[in-house]
């Protein structure tokens, strides 16, 4: 039987980017005889304005039995004013941490083709290609207690608690560890030991768990010099793992290396290898229904999903051999335009990677 795909478009300019995504789904699915089904339902603002949460149960239920799910990009300034109880984050949030997706896997690869298009030198990010490893589903942006309170004296104070526990750091560390063996066999978890007891006893324990892969070379670094050293000399980096908030800022700054959060694809794992693929970026309002934004983050993610969930590497590989071919070809969206590249819509981007997929 085909693999059954659970389609999220969330809002901005998620339904434009999945559109070109779905094409190239559909494309591979005849070519290759992957016999793969599909389904929509609304995850964001779109399921705010539809059921008044931007996560329905039903929907939750339907993301239990996909065997991989598709996700735009949620959020706008239409939602802005919600309580924060239904925010369309909070969809994201929900199911990130209801289906245990807790490894966040955000390759950062530079396209020779796109080194003009990159805020660094030539010299520092040509050749780039570092893996993030970002803890999904604990850390800071989960930990209880959280909230604003009022305090005797009147004033309000906002708190949120930064937490990991042994188990939590042991499976993220294992993730990256395992990721690393599949490449430069380095690993550099990043966490702020000199300060946060939570990453003190995050260092000790991935420590240990070096033990288990001594094939793998394991460093440390403080976050504030890992940002640094990301725009210094992002190349001596192989794999980096991280908690959720470090893994969240490290990971956009790694983003503009490789021209532009367009290019940037994400997976979202749980134990098994079952997942949720996005790209880095969000909804872009501002470029939102102009056609304008660059679908290959969504296209990449959909080859990561072949790679990591579905079992068709092959096929994984094809997509990203189309996109390479779409950039020699010149095109380009104008997040990435550069003098002398061809400049397309959204769609045209989208059908470029279907031409040259046949
Ligand atoms: P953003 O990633 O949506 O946009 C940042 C900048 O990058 C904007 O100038 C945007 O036009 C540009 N950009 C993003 N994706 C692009 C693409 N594919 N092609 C060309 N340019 C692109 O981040 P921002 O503005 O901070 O957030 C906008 C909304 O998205 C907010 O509501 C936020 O909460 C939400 N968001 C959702 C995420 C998700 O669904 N995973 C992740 C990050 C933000
Ligand atoms: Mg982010």
């Amino acid at each position: 039987m085909g693999k059954h795909i659970l389609i999220l478009e969330g809002d901005g300019i998620g339904p434009e980017i999945v559109r070109e995504a779905r094409k190239v789904l559909d494309v591979i699915n005849a070519k290759f005889d992957l016999g793969m089904t599909f389904e929509n339902e609304l995850m964001g603002g779109c399921a705010i304005d539809v059921h008044g949460v931007p996560l329905a149960d039903s929907t939750l239920e339907r993301a239990r039995l996909a065997d991989a799910i598709l996700l735009g990009a949620v959020g706008g300034p239409k939602w802005d004013k919600l309580d924060r109880s239904i925010r369309p984050e909070k969809g994201l949030l929900k199911i990130r941490s209801q289906l245990g997706l807790y490894a966040n896997l955000r390759p950062a690869l530079l396209y020779p083709q796109l080194v003009d298009a990159s805020s660094l030198k030539p010299e520092v990010v040509s050749g780039l290609d570092i893996l993030i490893v970002r803890e999904l589903a604990g850390g800071i942006y989960f930990g209880e207690p959280r909230g604003i309170r009022v305090l005797e004296n009147g004033e309000r104070e906002g708190y949120n608690t930064y937490k990991y526990s042994e188990s939590e750091i042991i499976r993220i560390g294992r993730t990256a560890f395992e990721m690393a063996r599949k490449r430069n066999r380095k690993v550099c978890s990043v966490d702020k030991a000199n300060v946060l007891e939570a990453t003190m006893l995050w260092r000790e324990v991935m420590d240990t768990l070096h033990k288990e892969y001594p094939d793998v070379e394991l460093s440390h670094m403080y976050v504030d010099n890992a940002a640094m050293q990301l725009v210094r000399a992002p190349k001596q980096f192989d794999v980096l793992v991280t908690g959720n908030m470090f893994g969240d800022i490290l990971s956009d700054a790694a983003a503009m290396l490789t021209g532009s959060i367009g290019m940037l694809p994400s997976a979202s794992l749980d134990k098994d290898g079952r997942g949720m693929y996005e790209p880095c970026h969000g909804s872009a309002p501002d470029i939102a229904g102009l056609g304008i934004a660059n679908p290959l983050a969504t296209i990449l993610s959909v080859s990561m999903m072949l790679r990591y969930s579905l079992g068709y590497p092959a096929v994984a590989d094809a997509i990203e051999v189309a996109v390479g071919k779409v950039l020699d070809q010149g095109f380009r969206t104008a997040d990435i335009y550069t003098e002398g590249t061809k400049k397309v819509s959204t769609s045209e981007m989208g059908d470029a990677v279907v031409a040259a997929l046949q």
